[in-house]
């Protein structure tokens, strides 16, 4: 197991590590892009009232928050488990800054762009594809241009930014759900996303060098999880996929995860070919992928049993998972206990699988927690 935890994470640039330096005094703030995997709230805040998006209503929240906060999960998410453990305050949104300000907490300690639905490249990209975004037409770049924005309202924005730790994503799964979600066959959506992946790492690695030219230091990029085993996608190609299609070991569709660790080895060469231009930025490589792997290997050992590809909240079908009617609507119940779930909705994980995800990420990253950007080191390579 413990071989297997080092592989998490590829430390792309190596630093002396400062292992008895003291943890949450390095980082000064959480700055995150993203999509819902890391929406504390901006996709709530940014619909009206009478259009809500479903994570703002119950069952969503119910464990940690016990009200609907615009986190598409029961509770909180793998930044909120990030930001507890750099022993900072959750990271507000972005949209909600008015409302921050007034109330004093202001976007000192961190600020999240992250916009549930959104995708790595813009929508007229997309609908030039044939990709209709159903739940938001930000993408990624709106939300660097809200950053834009907002860098120059801080006395001295370029420091702030070379003191935060940057989350980029996860970001990019967004452009291949909709083509998958809507799929009536699998061959076509097959060679769409196939055709998508290397626009989207592309579009993550120019994002990633504007941020370093604006002063960013230390960025974390997690790759996509293994999307063959969630239950949207094992209940829309159920009746299009064969026995021999599925993992042995897992239940899950081996051409979806398969193509996971495609963009996932886009996105790490894309960040070795950015590293090598920067060698004083720290660019981290979280592996999302066998981080959720681990659970979906060994259900039992993680308390999800044979619910693992089981959405807790849902409608019924074989996944607990239908399209038409899904968690958040009046239809849908919500399991029990959540904790003994790996899926939340079917798309999104339960706050138990975020907190064993960014277990995994902490516990292979150490440096996440003791690399100070203030402090310039030496390149060279780091050795698991
Ligand atoms: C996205 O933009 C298109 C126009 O390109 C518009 O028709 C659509 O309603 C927008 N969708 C959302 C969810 O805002
Ligand atoms: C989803 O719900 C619809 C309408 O109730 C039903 O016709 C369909 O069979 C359901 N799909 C699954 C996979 O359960």
């Amino acid at each position: 197991m413990a071989i297997a935890h080092r592989m998490f994470l590829i430390l792309l640039t190596s630093s002396i590590l400062l292992s008895s330096k003291k943890a949450s005094g390095c980082y000064e703030s959480v700055i995150s892009f993203g999509d819902s995997l890391a929406d504390t709230g901006n996709l709530l805040l940014l619909r009206p009232p009478n259009n809500l998006p479903r994570c703002a209503r119950p069952p969503y929240g119910r464990t940690f928050f016990h009200h609907p906060t615009g986190r598409s999960s029961d509770g909180r998410l793998v930044i909120d488990f990030i930001a507890e453990s750099l022993g900072m305050p959750f990271v507000q949104p972005y949209v909600g800054g008015e409302n921050e300000i007034l109330s004093g907490v202001g976007f000192g300690k961190g600020v999240n762009f992250a916009v549930a639905g959104a995708t790595a490249l813009d929508h007229q990209f997309l609908e030039r594809r044939g990709i209709y975004n159903p739940m938001t037409n930000l993408s990624l770049g709106n939300q660097l241009d809200w950053f834009k924005q907002f860098l120059p309202t801080l006395p001295d924005g370029r420091k702030f930014l070379e003191k935060a730790l940057v989350l980029m994503g996860e970001i990019g799964g967004n452009d291949y759900n909709y083509p998958l979600e809507f799929a009536t066959n699998k061959e076509e959506p097959q060679s769409l996303v196939q055709s998508l992946a290397p626009p989207v790492v592309n579009y993550i690695g120019q994002t990633i060098e504007e941020l370093i030219k604006l002063g960013a230091k230390t960025i974390l990029v997690p790759g996509n999880f293994p999307i063959g085993c969630l239950p949207v996608y094992l209940t829309q190609f159920k009746t299009f996929s064969s026995e021999d299609e599925y993992d042995p070991r897992t239940g899950c569709l081996n051409w979806l995860n398969d193509f996971s660790k495609y963009h996932n080895q886009l996105l790490q060469n894309e960040l070795t070919r950015i590293q090598k231009l920067h060698p004083h930025v720290n660019l981290l490589y979280a592996d999302n992928y066998n981080a959720a792997m681990r659970f979906y290997l060994s259900p039992n050992e993680f308390g999800f049993g044979n619910r693992v590809l089981r959405a807790c909240c849902g409608v019924g079908g074989p996944y607990n998972f239908n399209l038409s009617a899904m968690c958040g609507t009046k239809q849908a119940t919500c399991c029990e206990d959540p904790s003994m779930f790996a899926s939340w909705d079917g798309i999104h994980f339960t706050e138990e699988a975020y907190r064993l995800i960014a277990q995994a990420l902490l516990d292979t990253i150490p440096h996440i927690r003791t690399i100070c950007p203030s402090i310039s080191r030496p390149v060279g390579v780091y050795e698991y």
